[in-house]
């Protein structure tokens, strides 16, 4: 299967995807395309040859409170938020999950992250997880929970950059 990342548009077929989640569900179909307008959350869909919708994932920027991080870390940090990108919705539909999307959702995630950090200052990469099962997609890639916020993680952009090196 080859994947293409693109914007959202109107005449994408969204109606038909089904993540097995209402909620992801809902968002792709009524609310995506409207955010990505207002500049909120900017959504890229990973379409198919076939032009069929495979998964999208939503982006916007964040900040983290500087005491939410690990004590370890946050030695080096300023008091005041540091910047980062929100992964806030990232869903693939039934008929393709198992089958590597979610792994190339997030590596796009990742590519944007890098290079927005070459330009903007932007310290972490932040997912908020739907539920339990969700977050262990994002710990298998090395995502740490807030203490105190157990489904949303954080991995730093300097973690992403040496794994990429
Ligand atoms: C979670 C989700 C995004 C994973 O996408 P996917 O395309 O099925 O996952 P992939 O096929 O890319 O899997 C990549 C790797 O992650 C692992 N993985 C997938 N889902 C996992 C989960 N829930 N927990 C732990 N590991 C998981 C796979 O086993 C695979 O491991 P491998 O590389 O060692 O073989 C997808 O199942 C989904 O959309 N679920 C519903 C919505 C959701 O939970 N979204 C997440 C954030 S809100």
């Amino acid at each position: 299967m080859t994947l293409t990342l693109v914007p959202i548009t109107r005449s994408l077929s969204k109606a038909p995807f089904d993540c097995g989640y209402r909620e992801l569900n809902h968002y792709l179909r009524h609310y995506a395309l409207k955010n990505d307008r207002l500049s909120i959350g900017k959504t890229f869909v990973a379409t198919t040859e076939t032009g069929e919708v495979a998964g999208y994932l939503t982006i916007s920027t964040a900040g983290i409170a500087a005491e939410s991080l690990p004590e370890e870390l946050r030695a080096s940090l300023p008091r005041y938020p540091v910047p980062a990108m929100r992964v806030g919705k990232l869903a693939v539909d039934r008929q393709f999950q198992g089958a590597g999307v979610g792994r190339w959702l997030l590596t796009q995630a990742f590519r944007k992250a890098v290079v927005v950090s070459q330009h903007v200052g932007m310290y972490a990469v932040l997912v908020d997880a739907i539920d339990e099962k969700a977050k262990a997609f994002y710990v298998k890639y090395g995502f740490i929970p807030f203490e105190g916020h157990p489904l949303t993680l954080f991995l730093p952009v300097a973690t992403i950059v040496a794994a990429m090196e």
